[in-house]
């Protein structure tokens, strides 16, 4: 069975990390974050994947290859201007093997999803749908696409990021639609799937069936959100067969050197060729490859870019620092503070700010 994964996004709301990385690329739980969701559709029986890619197309391919060593075939299809969601799933089409009744799964590449894949394709198969959504609950559903489904489980209306969501089932970023549909999709101009083609199919009476699912779900957009899915995947709650590890309580990757009073946990992630100093503190951060961390600096809930180098006795909490940024000692930075590439904060320059910097 085909699929394709929406790799184009230029993910703003996780800058700076995404100024050198498409998000999709960025390392959670110590590979890419599509990495994940692409070895669960592997072991759902996909064997073909279309990675439609925009934002630094040539990252993905790099990585992943022809995709033999991840036991897929891959093959990439790069807009050359974004062409939204819908545009970039029609971009592909003749990528597509199957036949006209057959159907396409459509991943958005920056969701862990615990989602059972064949069980959302034998509902779209068993229903005779145009196209199934997999649905899921989140308690405020206002940054997503909301998705009212009737007792029989249609969908009823698609209302993307609407201020007053009139449900809390909201649009998980899987789909499975019948290849024909792909092909009603205009071709040469930018197209939403969320805004265009999912309203105009309902308002068309076409069947799009909801698949409400209740395991584990998140989109790993915001920098919150991106800390807590690598500590799920550490610490197994989401279970990922692309983990490069056991499971457990942090993630150590090969190369990383760690002192051996250093306390790391809470499902942090230490990048390789990282390194962590005498008595520091690593809780639930992700550590990027090269990231330093230096004695008695305490790491809290936050990413730390590549080659950053974190100052001694230095206090973060629920930050992003930027790739090669230094922060020297004596700093403390918590709630939301961003740090940009080229920057340097020189020894007690900023206590408890929230402020980007
Ligand atoms: N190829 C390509 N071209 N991919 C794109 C483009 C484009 O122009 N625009 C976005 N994408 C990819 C992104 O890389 C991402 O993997 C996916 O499409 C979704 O884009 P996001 O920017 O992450 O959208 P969102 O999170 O605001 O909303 C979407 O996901 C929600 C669930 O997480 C929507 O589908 C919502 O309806 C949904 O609830
Ligand atoms: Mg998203």
């Amino acid at each position: 069975m085909d699929a394709v994964m929406l790799v184009g996004g230029q993910g703003t709301r996780l800058r700076p990390l995404t100024m050198s990385a498409p998000k999709p690329m960025l390392p959670v739980a110590g590979v890419p974050v599509t990495a994940h969701m692409l070895a669960r559709a592997r072991d759902a029986g996909i064997d073909r994947v279309v990675l439609a890619t925009s934002y630094r197309a040539e990252v993905f391919e790099e990585y992943f290859g022809d995709g033999s060593a991840h036991g897929l075939q891959l093959e990439y299809v790069t807009e050359t201007e974004p062409m939204g969601t819908g545009g970039a799933i029609r971009n592909v089409a003749e990528r597509l093997h199957g036949g006209p009744g057959d159907p396409v799964v459509i991943f958005n590449g920056d969701i862990l999803a615990g989602l059972d894949i064949q069980a959302l394709v034998a509902r779209h198969t068993g229903t005779g749908a145009a196209v199934t959504l997999h649905l899921t609950r989140v308690v405020d559903p206002r940054a997503f696409g909301v998705v009212p489904v009737d007792d029989d489980g249609r969908v009823t209306a698609f209302l993307e990021k609407t201020p007053d969501p009139p449900t809390n089932l909201i649009n998980a970023g899987c789909y499975v639609f019948r290849r024909s549909v792909i092909d009603t999709i205009p071709t040469g101009r930018p197209v939403s799937v969320e805004r265009e083609t999912f309203p105009g199919l309902l308002a068309a009476g076409t069947a799009v069936m909801g698949y409400p699912d209740d395991t584990y779900w998140l989109d790993l957009g915001t920098p919150a959100a991106f800390v807590q899915g690598s500590r799920d995947l550490v610490t197994g709650r989401m279970a990922s067969p692309a983990l490069p590890g056991p499971v457990g309580d942090c993630l150590v990757l090969p190369g990383a050197v760690v002192a051996a009073d250093a306390k790391i946990g809470g499902g942090a992630t230490v990048g390789a060729g990282a390194w962590v100093g005498a008595g520091a503190a690593i809780d639930g951060a992700v550590l990027f490859d090269g990231a330093v961390v230096e004695a008695g600096a305490v790491v809290r809930d936050s990413v730390i870019g590549r080659d950053a180098v974190i100052g001694s006795g230095v206090a973060l909490d629920g930050v992003v620092i930027g790739d090669g940024v230094r922060i020297e000692r004596g700093n403390e930075l918590r709630s939301g503070a961003r740090v940009f590439p080229g920057v340097v904060l020189s020894a007690g320059a900023v206590r408890f700010s929230s402020d980007r910097t």
